[in-house]
C-alpha cells in the first residue's frame, strides 16, 4: 500500500493528538491500540546535499523537524546518497559537498547517526570525474575514511531490537559505473550477524531489494533494472528470511512504495532532497520516515517536513 501523506495533513492529525496520529500510519505492521511507542526513530535519505537549491538549509530544515518535537527520533539512520553527487567529481568538491552535510547534523542533532553509503557517494567513479581507479581515495575508500569505518556495512542494537545497514552499491570499475548488488562476503557477514543478534530486525539500504519502479513507469519490456534494485535479490532474501527480520527500508528512488511478502516488509522512502530540490518527485514531497517501535513491531509513516522550494514560495506569495 502507497500513501500519499502531506503537511497539511500531518499538522491536522498533529493537532488531534496521539490517538489521532494512529490513523495514517497505514505501511508498516499495523496495531489497532494507541498508545507510546517503546521508542521511535528517524530514516532520512536521499538528502544530496550541496551548495545550490539551498541544499544544506533544507536538510538542517528536515533534521530540527525530527528534533524539535516532544519525542523526538532517539537516533537517525540515513539511507546514502548523503552528497548530492561525487561520482563525478574529484576529492576537492567531494569534501566540500560533505562538509555541508556534516555542518547540518552538527548543528541540529545530539543523537547518534548511522549513515548508509549511496551510489552518489562513491568518489569518482564515472569517468568524467577526472579520477582513476588507482586514485588512493576512490570509490568507497572515501566513505570509509570519512566516516572511519573498516567496511561500508554494519550493525547495532537498540532497547531489544536489532537494526543492519547494508552497502547495496556494486562498482564496475571496467566500465566506470554503478549497480546494484551485495558481494559474497557482505552477504557472509549479514547470515552471521543476524544469527548473533537473533532479535526483531530493521535493515537499511540505499539500492532497493524489490521495486515496481520500472514496470510502473516503462513496462516490461526494458528488464535491464541493474542500477534500480540489488540484482542478486534472491540470495539476500533467502538469507533474511532465516532470521526475524520485520521491515527492510530502501532509498534511491525518490519514492514511497511498500511490499510485504513472505512477512517482511520492504519499504522505499521518498527523499529529504525531493526531486534533487527541485520539489515534488512522482508526487512525493521532501520528506523522511518516522519509524516506531512497540514491542517486536515496527510501524513507519512518510512525514513531509514543510520543505518548499522558492519557485513554489513565490507562487503562494503570489
Ligand atoms: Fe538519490
Amino acid at each position: 500500500m502507497v500513501r500519499r501523506f502531506g503537511r497539511r495533513d500531518f499538522v491536522k492529525l498533529s493537532a488531534l493528538g496521539a490517538g489521532a496520529m494512529m490513523l495514517p500510519w497505514g505501511c508498516a505492521t499495523t496495531t489497532t491500540k494507541a498508545r507510546k511507542p517503546d521508542f521511535s526513530a528517524a530514516f532520512m535519505t536521499d538528502m544530496h546535499v550541496y551548495d545550490e537549491k539551498k541544499a544544506a538549509e533544507g536538510f538542517e530544515t528536515c533534521l530540527r523537524y525530527a528534533m524539535d518535537r516532544p519525542d523526538p527520533a532517539q537516533f537517525i539512520i540515513t539511507g546514502g546518497d548523503l552528497a548530492m553527487d561525487i561520482l563525478a567529481t574529484g576529492v576537492e568538491e567531494a569534501d566540500a559537498q560533505y562538509e555541508l552535510y556534516f555542518g547540518a547534523i552538527d548543528r541540529t542533532v545530539n543523537v547518534p547517526v548511522h549513515h548508509v553509503i549511496g551510489n552518489h557517494d562513491t568518489l569518482g567513479v564515472y569517468k568524467d570525474s577526472g579520477l582513476t581507479p588507482d586514485h588512493p581515495k576512490f570509490g568507497k575508500t572515501y566513505f570509509l575514511e570519512r566516516f572511519k569505518q573498516d567496511k561500508p556495512y554494519k550493525s547495532f542494537d537498540h532497547d531489544g531490537w536489532h537494526f543492519v545497514l547494508l552497502d547495496t552499491v556494486g562498482i564496475d570499475v571496467e566500465n566506470r559505473d554503478y549497480y546494484g548488488h551485495i558481494d559474497e562476503e557482505q552477504l557472509r557477514w549479514l547470515d552471521d550477524d543476524l544469527a548473533s543478534a537473533n532479535k526483531p530486525t530493521v535493515i537499511a539500504m540505499h539500492i532497493p531489494l524489490l521495486t515496481s519502479y520500472n514496470e510502473r513507469r516503462e513496462g516490461i519490456e526494458k528488464p535491464d533494472h541493474k542500477k534500480a534494485v540489488v540484482g542478486n535479490v534472491p540470495q539476500v532474501i533467502d538469507v533474511m528470511e532465516k532470521h526475524p527480520v520485520k521491515l527492510v527500508l530502501g532509498g534511491h528512488l525518490h519514492i514511497n512504495e511498500s511490499y510485504t511478502f513472505r512477512g517482511i516488509e520492504y519499504a522505499n522512502i521518498g527523499a529529504v532532497s525531493g526531486r534533487w530540490w527541485r520539489g515534488a518527485r512522482d508526487g512525493f514531497e521532501e520528506g523522511y520516515a518516522r519509524l516506531e517501535f512497540f514491542g517486536d513491531r515496527v510501524r513507519w509513516r512518510y512525514v513531509d517536513y514543510g520543505w518548499e522550494v522558492e519557485e513554489e514560495a513565490q507562487q503562494k506569495a503570489g
